[in-house]
């Protein structure tokens, strides 16, 4: 049978639900979910603007009054650094017609003014001046949209929602694990933005599984265990956990993977290992960096970690890579990928860029090519979704998660 068919007036509403209850369990999403601007509205607002979201790493702004602006389909938002050091995030649109107040993608400003009417604002959001308001006018009253902000372990937090999600679990298994990777005192070594020509979710469940591993990433497989089966390298795994603990460090995990129904985010951190012999995720296995964090030596293991939806961090004790899936538009994402080495590490002498970059560069070049295969497949109207393999168990969940947390309005 094929998959529901919809027209693109007739989704919204009931019709979203109607396709949510014809999913098949055990199956991939039919082509309306990859595709319907309706759905995609549907998205923005229960899994984007109700979840948290990684969006950098606090080394981006090290310096008073520093702002960067990031952008997720029709948002943007300027992250701050005040004088007082605290971090802000606020909605880059005036209260007084809408225009865009911070016209530029990143700087060093005390005040942003907006190039309209001239209404200028704090870098803490707070209306600092209104040119020829009336008396009563109340400055108070017209901040720019503050966002809700944690920063955790260096990593920046922000979410759209009027009453966030409970982020202590969250917050726990981060210092369980980044924090012994030392991520609080790392800095941004690189970062590259992929555009990618399909909906956000074909990104997002391709990262998720490792069943495409071995066909389509012939340099990641070469280091990384992942791909295998998990009886196949419980040894590899246990061996790993040995030598984590021999250095003096336990690494955290844990599956707090629920859906938002009962108030909190979730987060799911695994560890795997490389193969013997490999110390990092590196094109031949050598080391590329200082080790950080409680890191003497390597372990051979790396810690991966899922959360909220659109945040990905992976962790070796020489690098980290934060991996961001942003949406754009219906049938367009973006994807950017964020390398952290040690606070102290200096390019040329500690590490090479070229050398740090090559693997997830090269993997990731493949996968856009893959998502993007996928994404002019599903488009036919002739695609049935088919049976998600057993590999394949993170994305099943993922897509479980999916359809619950779209089904439900809060
Ligand atoms: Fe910003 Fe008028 S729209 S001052
Ligand atoms: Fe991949």
């Amino acid at each position: 049978m094929l998959a529901p068919e919809l027209s693109q007036d007739s989704t919204k509403g009931d019709c979203i639900d109607q396709l949510i209850a014809a999913h098949k369990p055990g199956h991939g999403l039919a082509r309306p979910f990859y595709t319907d601007p309706d759905i995609y509205e549907r998205d923005l607002e229960r899994v984007f603007r109700r979840h948290w979201h990684c969006v950098a790493h606090e080394s981006v702004i090290p310096k008073p009054n520093d702002f960067e602006v990031f952008k997720m389909a029709s948002e943007q938002v300027i992250v701050t650094r005040h004088a007082d050091g605290t971090i802000h995030a606020i909605l880059n649109v005036c209260r007084h017609r809408g225009a865009e107040v911070c016209t530029r993608d990143k700087g060093n400003a005390r005040v942003f003014v907006c190039p309209y009417h001239a209404w200028s604002y704090g870098n803490d959001g707070s209306l600092k001046a209104a040119r020829l308001m009336p008396k009563d006018f109340k400055r108070e009253d017209h901040g720019l949209k503050a966002l809700h902000v944690r920063v955790v372990e260096g990593l920046i937090f922000i979410s759209f929602a009027e009453n966030p999600l409970d982020f202590s679990e969250v917050e726990n298994l981060l210092h369980a694990t980044c924090g012994q990777y030392g991520w609080g005192q790392a800095k941004v070594a690189h970062r590259r933005s992929y555009p990618v020509d399909a909906n956000w979710k074909l990104a997002v469940e391709n990262y998720v599984e490792c069943y495409h591993c071995g066909p389509a990433h012939p340099e990641y497989s070469q280091t990384h265990a992942l791909e295998q089966p998990l009886h196949m390298i419980e040894a590899l795994n246990a061996a790993m956990e040995e030598r984590t603990c021999a250095l003096g460090i336990e690494v955290g995990c844990g599956d707090h993977w629920q859906t938002s129904a009962n108030g909190k985010e979730t987060i799911h951190a695994f560890r795997y290992a490389l193969y013997d012999g490999v110390k990092t995720g590196s094109q031949d296995g050598s080391p590329l960096s200082t080790l950080m964090g409680r890191f003497t030596d390597f372990d051979g293991g790396v810690t991966s970690i899922h959360l909220g939806g659109t945040s990905f961090l992976v962790c070796y004790p020489d690098h980290g890579m934060i991996y961001r899936f942003i949406p754009k538009g219906p049938e367009t994402c973006e994807m950017e990928l964020i390398w952290l080495v040690n606070g102290e590490a200096e390019e040329g002498r500690d590490y090479d860029l070229a050398r740090l970059t090559w693997l997830w560069t090269v993997t990731t070049d493949e996968d856009k090519a893959i998502i993007e295969h996928t994404s002019r497949g599903v488009r036919s109207h002739y695609f049935v979704p088919g049976p998600i393999a057993p590999m394949e168990q993170n994305e099943l969940r993922y897509i479980n998660w999916y359809l619950d947390e779209i089904s439900r309005a809060s």
